[in-house]
């Protein structure tokens, strides 16, 4: 669970849930549990300063969408395309870090649509607002060296259903994840 749930009055506007994440394999395991949890057309944006923990988090939530590896900085290319090992959406991977504007993903031609994939862009914000108005925003802050704090924003209707607000507060990254590994591939 979150440290802390605080839903304002008439749920429409939700406070950022959020987790501490005192090691990198906890910031995998909210990935995993992140993963295992959205949806073809969802939209994750991350951001952080270098090396908060953008990839690890987007390595733990291919785990959990049971997408084909291995999930690096995408450093010479704006997006990757993760197909699906297990039937899901593919992850589509983009890095926003040298984009000036707006990120326009139909414009990099990729083999996949926003509408069928499950979408995470590390140094998206200010950048993936023109993709969807239903957006999970996680901002990762550096606290020391091994330890990290999350804090999630969830922005339009999609995310402010009371349902989707509840399920995604009662995502844990220190449970453990499943005991079976995903397929190779
Ligand atoms: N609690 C933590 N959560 C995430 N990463 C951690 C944590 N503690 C230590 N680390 C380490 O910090 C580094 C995070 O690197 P990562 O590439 O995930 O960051 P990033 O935000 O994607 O960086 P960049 O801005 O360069 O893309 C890794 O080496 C990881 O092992
Ligand atoms: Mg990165």
């Amino acid at each position: 669970m979150p440290d802390a749930l605080v839903g304002a009055p008439g749920g429409s506007l939700v406070e950022p849930l959020r987790w501490s994440l005192p090691t990198a394999a906890t910031t995998r395991a909210l990935g995993v549990a992140l993963g295992q949890f959205l949806c073809a057309g969802d939209l994750l944006v991350l951001t952080g300063d270098l090396g908060a923990g953008k990839t690890t988090l987007t390595q733990g939530l291919g785990e959990g969408l049971g997408v084909r590896g291995p999930i690096t900085s995408p450093t010479f290319v704006i997006a990757r395309v993760h197909p699906s090992l297990v039937g899901g959406p593919a992850l589509v991977h983009a890095d926003a870090y040298r984009l000036g504007g707006g990120l326009e993903l139909d414009d990099l031609d990729l083999d996949a649509s926003l509408e069928d994939s499950v979408t995470v862009v590390e140094w998206g914000h200010g950048v993936a607002e023109l993709l969807s108005d239903d957006r999970l925003e996680l901002a990762l802050e550096v606290v020391s060296a091994g330890a990290r704090r999350a804090a999630l924003t969830l922005t339009g209707a999609r995310w402010q259903r009371p349902e989707a607000v509840e399920a995604l507060a009662s995502l844990s990254p220190t449970s453990p994840t499943s005991p079976t590994s995903p397929p190779e591939g």
